[in-house]
């Protein structure tokens, strides 16, 4: 299997993150119960993790996406966020739960929780990522569900990508070294 074998290591197996999401949708599930949710999915690193983790959430919402990057091919956060601010979802009023698959800076989770709140009017905003790198922040943000927590490093999988490939695998890894020099070099990304 090509995709398998560019990785170093598997961090999460399928079998552990859908444990996991059990357990988190339980959680959502509780703490929401009788508000009117939207849920705001970021694209694309989120989809994976919406669609089975929504599917164990029981009760009704509304998912809204909206797409935002701060990463623009490499493996290292720009410190820019690009996000379209005429795809802001209508969320007045509603209590938000925004899900995105990783918080490495926290820089877009800050960004859009801002937006919403300001611009989107939202009743209450709050976070799932499926994983947190454990790192110093420049930006005061957390999430409010976490997965897991990983070292800080790059990985791939269930939603996550290195130049846009590797979101389907449905585990999460570390690529090998020289599978990430060679594509960088090929593409001439710094
Ligand atoms: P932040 O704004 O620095 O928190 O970056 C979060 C975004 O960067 C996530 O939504 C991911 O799309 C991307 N990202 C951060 N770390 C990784 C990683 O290890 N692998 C793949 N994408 C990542
Ligand atoms: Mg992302």
């Amino acid at each position: 299997m090509w995709m398998r074998d560019d990785l170093e290591r598997i961090l999460f197996h399928e079998t552990t993150i859908l444990a996991r999401l059990d357990e988190l949708a339980e959680q959502i599930t509780r703490d929401h119960l009788g508000k009117d949710l939207s849920v705001v999915v970021i694209l694309h690193g989120g989809m994976v993790l919406m669609a089975d983790l929504l599917r164990r959430v029981h009760m009704p919402l509304l998912i809204e996406t909206l797409t935002a990057s701060s990463y623009h091919g490499g493996t290292a956060s720009k410190g820019v966020v690009d996000l379209r601010e005429e795809g802001l979802p209508d969320v007045r009023g509603r209590h938000v739960l925004i899900l995105d698959d990783i918080l490495d800076t926290g820089l877009t989770l800050a960004t859009v929780k801002k937006q919403l709140i300001e611009s989107g009017g939202a009743e209450g905003v709050r976070t799932c990522v499926l994983l947190r790198k454990k790192k110093e922040r420049p930006v005061r943000v957390g999430a409010d569900y976490v997965g897991f927590e990983i070292g800080d490093e790059f990985v791939v999988g269930y939603g996550l990508d290195f130049a846009g490939r590797y979101r389907n695998l449905p585990f999460i890894g570390v690529l090998k070294e020289d599978v990430i020099r060679g594509e960088l070099a090929e593409k001439g990304v710094e």
